[in-house]
């Protein structure tokens, strides 16, 4: 089956890279075009360095080779004049505004100062809130809203424990899936969906950093990916370090198109079991 979202015009936060990046051509591949937005610059607090103007233009280049139309540019999600514009822009140019992936974010993991804390929440949480706040005036019937959590908003307590970085990271995953979940109920009458994904480790520039390699491996000095590897495995039921960005793109593709037009105020979790063994994560007690 092809052209699951034809027509369609997608919006995507951290679209350079990672995620947002596999996002924006997945749905390109499937007929819709795109307005991306991405900082393009490192924010201080976060122990990797973020996507860069290479990246976008590498974005760019991937959706355009499969015949579709972007709008990329540089935009803050923490501020929402910024992303209005560029949404205003991209909905003049490309005709309207049928998908929201509000995917954004960053992980001040081992950060333990408030800043890191206000950092992080600023961007995964106001940078959220500011995305859809940037879309509510473009978004008609049938309209598809997807946030991006982390099972860290489902696992209580596992995050907390890293710093304040670490409870910050937590803290807006959870309210994200809050928001997901209020915001579902708010747009239901104008047959609006809204619904979260919670994946667990995927593999990207968020992951795949000497941060995470020393965070995984403490017992080695000079730890690499292949040796973080095996320790991620470790912790999954599955045996599974960590997700594709392909596996992240498939549900958002599900969520985006109208195979699921009576779906929302769903919380995905993509943990390869992550969760099971936490009693009743996400199911009735
Ligand atoms: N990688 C994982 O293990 C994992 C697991 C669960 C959830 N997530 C979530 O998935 C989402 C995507 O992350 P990813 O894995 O693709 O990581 P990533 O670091 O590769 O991508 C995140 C993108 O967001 C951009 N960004 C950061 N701050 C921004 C800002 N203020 N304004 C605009 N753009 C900004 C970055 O430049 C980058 O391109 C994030 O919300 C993250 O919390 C990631």
């Amino acid at each position: 089956m092809s052209g699951r979202v034809e027509g369609k015009v997608a919006f995507i936060t951290g679209a350079a890279r990672g995620q947002g990046r596999r996002h924006a051509v997945r749905l390109a591949e499937e007929g819709a075009d795109i307005i991306a937005v991405d900082l393009l610059e490192d924010i201080e607090t976060a122990p990797y360095p973020l996507a860069n103007k290479a990246d976008l233009d590498e974005t760019v280049r991937q959706v355009e080779a499969l015949g579709r139309r972007i709008i990329a540019k540089q935009a803050d999600v923490r501020e929402l004049r910024q992303l209005q514009a560029v949404v205003d822009q991209g909905v003049e140019e490309l005709g309207g505004l049928d998908i929201v992936v509000a995917q954004a974010g960053i992980l001040t993991m081992g950060s333990d100062t408030p800043q890191a804390f206000i950092d992080v929440v600023q961007v995964n949480l106001v940078g959220v809130i500011n995305a859809v706040t940037a879309a509510a005036p473009h978004l008609q019937t049938g309209a598809s809203v997807i946030l991006t959590g982390s099972t860290a908003a489902l696992l209580a307590g596992s995050v907390d424990i890293t710093g304040a970085g670490g409870l910050g990271y937590a803290h807006s995953k959870r309210h994200v899936a809050r928001l997901g979940h209020d915001l579902a109920r708010v747009y239901a009458g104008q047959q609006i969906r809204v619904n979260v994904i919670h994946p667990t480790n995927v593999e990207t520039g968020m992951m795949d950093n000497e941060f995470m390699y020393h965070a995984f491996r403490p017992d080695l000095d000079n730890p690499t990916r292949e040796e973080m590897i095996p320790s991620l495995a470790a912790k999954s039921p599955m045996n599974m370090p960590w997700l594709s960005p392909d596996d992240v793109a498939e549900a958002v593709l599900y969520f985006a198109s109208d195979a699921s037009r009576w779906v929302t105020g769903q919380q995905l979790k993509l943990d390869g079991g992550q969760l099971l063994p936490v009693g009743n994560a996400g199911v009735p007690a």
